[in-house]
């Protein structure tokens, strides 16, 4: 059976879902938000250690502003309700992307992550202003500067993922099958599940089918 240690998940399908039930695509972010605490929720069950989720990419900053203020809201008073049940749970955060957002927000992200730093039972990556291309073109620049030999070992040290093993699997919600700029490096040998449910829609179970099929497939890492 293969030992689970990372999943990352690519939460797409709030705003359609918002759109069909709520008439409203911020509505669908609410409703994601109850899934995340879901999904958290299973993961320490099945002793995951790492969860990385795909909250806002460089290329979300394309949405209409009020959608984009929502969203930052919702993880405000998040932050601000649940960070010490989190604490308490033994969980980590830490925030994976440019923290460049309002001088509230960042105070927060920072403090959320300095309270649950020696965390150890899950560690949960939150993905925010996170784009992949942007993470490996900066690593290089790193490597260059320092003069070091290009190779995986010295591009993973600058890497925002650093001393993070990588996915072992990759949930994609929504129907759409693609990388959205996620991951792209820690990808390469994590096995991947697009999940035709919107990301409101899917829940404790689904997840946990996923991870039964996972832990039966045959992983070959390139060998035979
Ligand atoms: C993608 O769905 C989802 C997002 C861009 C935001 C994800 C946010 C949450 C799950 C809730 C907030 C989470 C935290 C931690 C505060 P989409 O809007 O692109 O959906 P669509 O493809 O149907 O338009």
């Amino acid at each position: 059976m293969n030992p689970l240690n990372h999943v990352a998940i690519i939460m797409d399908g709030n705003g359609r879902w918002g759109l069909k039930n709520k008439n409203s695509r911020n509505a669908g972010h609410k409703a994601g938000l109850h899934t995340v605490e879901k999904i958290i929720k299973v993961s320490i069950k099945n002793d995951i250690r790492f969860l990385t989720l795909y909250a806002f990419s460089t290329e979300n900053w394309k949405r209409p502003k009020k959608e984009i203020d929502y969203l930052f809201k919702l993880l405000e008073t998040f932050l601000t309700k649940r960070i010490d049940d989190l604490n308490k749970q033994n969980i980590k955060l830490k925030i994976i992307g440019i923290k460049n957002f309002s001088k509230k927000l960042n105070k927060l992200l920072n403090l959320s992550e300095k309270k649950t730093s020696e965390n150890t039972k899950l560690q949960i990556n939150l993905a925010l202003n996170y784009g992949s291309k942007f993470e490996l073109i900066n690593a290089i620049k790193k490597l260059n500067k320092k003069k070091e030999k290009i190779n995986e070992k010295n591009l993973n040290k600058f890497l925002q993922t650093k001393n993070i093993p990588d996915p072992d699997l990759l949930i994609r919600t929504g129907n759409t099958k693609r990388l959205s700029n996620f991951l792209l490096w820690q990808l390469a040998y994590s096995e991947i599940f697009f999940e035709r449910k919107l990301w409101p829609d899917f829940d404790g179970n689904d997840f946990e089918k996923i991870i039964k099929k996972f832990k039966f497939i045959k992983r070959n890492f390139g060998k035979i």
